[in-house]
């Protein structure tokens, strides 16, 4: 397949998932579900209009497009916070469809008539594909929030696990570890993935999978969440501050509220949505650190034995379903151990795909960043309050997922698919 059909075929993979989503009666679509979510409406005509800039107005806001200034300035996301969405007079569900549609058709014949060997074009396709996948993620955080009876069906089945893994770690020695990727390894990787640099790590141990359910309920009983000395001291004042007893949608009762269906915990499922200074505090408590994104990236993605970076934790090949958890179709992350032939070369575990695992790393810029087309991407998020979260959830989509991918958000934030793995020094 050449990379124009690549793109093509990951642009209409997205739009699908996309288009699924937003299968709702438009009151739905202009609800927000929750203050920190935009309405779905916002997320589907934003798409359409980052791609109307990116691929056919060259980036340049001034160049004439297809929305009227005073209706696409609506879609600019640092001009309007998220909570403020809901209050905007956006354009409606089917005339935000026609829209997303309108640029799509277009945008498809400028990728069929770019030359064949055009990085820089290629990219920004790539960047689109990229960023319709991250708001379909989005979109499915805001689903999960929405109270009232379901409106997704539970969710596709999913291999079983060998909870035995649970509590193991495995030992990466210390030595040099190219951390990141550049255009030349992976042509599509964002700006804040590169560039690709020697950096030394010290030896350590970190976890084989995420921290499960079950263990975060032994956290709960041990009384975790009423220990002063476990917490840090912004992590306490949140704690008390914000109430926090368990992770977000547990019911205090066994079960959890999961895009509105009602269930048990299941004890081996990788923990999600829980706040960094959770995560924090439940790795003092059990002995152990978070990773840094640096020994997180060399877990998942250096081959000691080549002295190469894979391009996948397990190697070369592309992900599937018996490697890893992706693509949002199970709408839950799988129970440990259910991917041993994922497992990165020192035996690591479901690095990606599941849940988004929080690292120790305030997120800043790797040395020599250069941002890209979408400059805003990264750049204004580098003095913030923001931690690095690593390897994606169940949520991400294969085509836009590498060991190099960074996410952020701030520390207390857990609507995220967000979980943790442990470690610890050597
Ligand atoms: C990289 C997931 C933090 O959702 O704020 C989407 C992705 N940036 N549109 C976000 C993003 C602009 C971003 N995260
Ligand atoms: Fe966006």
């Amino acid at each position: 397949m050449t990379e124009r059909e690549t793109l093509a075929l990951q642009l209409t993979k997205a739009r699908k998932r996309t288009l699924r989503l937003v299968e709702i009666d438009d009151a739905e679509l202009r609800r927000q579900y929750d203050p920190l979510m935009s309405p779905l409406v916002w997320d589907l005509a934003h798409i359409g209009w980052q791609e109307e800039l990116w691929l056919l107005r060259d980036n340049d806001p001034r160049r004439p497009g297809m929305l009227a200034p005073d209706v696409e300035r609506l879609y600019d996301a640092f001009q309007n916070p998220r909570a403020s969405r809901v209050d905007l007079p956006l354009l409606p569900p089917s005339d935000a469809r026609t829209y997303c549609a309108t640029v799509r058709d277009k945008t498809l014949g400028v990728l069929d008539a770019l030359p064949d060997d055009d990085p820089a074009a290629a990219f920004n396709f790539g960047l689109t594909v990229s960023h319709e996948n991250q708001h379909d993620e989005t979109m499915l955080q805001a689903l999960n929030l929405r109270s009232g009876p379901p409106l997704l069906d539970p969710g596709t089945p999913l291999p079983h696990g060998r909870p035995d893994v649970a509590g193991t770690s495995v030992l990466v020695p210390g030595g040099p570890f190219l951390l990141g990727v550049d255009a030349v390894t992976e042509p599509l990787s964002l700006d804040n993935e590169r560039p690709a640099h020697w950096v030394d790590v010290p030896s350590f141990r970190i976890a084989r999978v995420p921290v499960t359910n079950g263990e975060w309920q032994q956290f709960i009983d041990d009384g975790g969440y009423r220990e002063r000395r476990w917490w840090s001291e912004r992590g306490w004042a949140h704690r008390k501050q914000a109430g926090l007893v368990a992770p977000q949608l547990w019911n205090g009762d066994g079960t959890r509220t999961r895009f509105g269906h009602v269930e048990d915990i299941p004890a081996d499922e990788p923990v999600q949505h829980i706040t960094y200074f959770e995560a924090e505090a439940y790795a003092a408590w059990a002995g152990a650190r978070l990773p840094t994104e640096i020994e997180w990236e060399k877990a998942c993605a250096w081959d000691p034995a080549t002295g190469a970076r894979r391009r996948f934790p397990w190697g070369a090949s592309e992900p599937t379903d018996s490697l890893a958890n992706l693509g949002g179709h199970a709408l839950r992350p799988a129970p440990v151990g259910a991917y041993p032939a994922g497992a990165s070369a020192y035996g690591a575990e479901q690095m990606l795909g599941d849940v988004w695992e929080w690292t120790s790393s305030p997120l800043r810029p790797w040395p020599g960043f250069t941002p890209m087309l979408y400059e805003q991407y990264s750049q204004p998020f580098f003095d913030g309050d923001y931690k690095v979260l690593r390897g994606g959830s169940w949520a991400v989509a294969a085509d836009i997922l590498r060991p190099s991918f960074r996410n952020w958000d701030h520390p207390i934030r857990r609507q995220i698919f967000s979980g943790l793995r442990l470690a610890w020094d050597a």
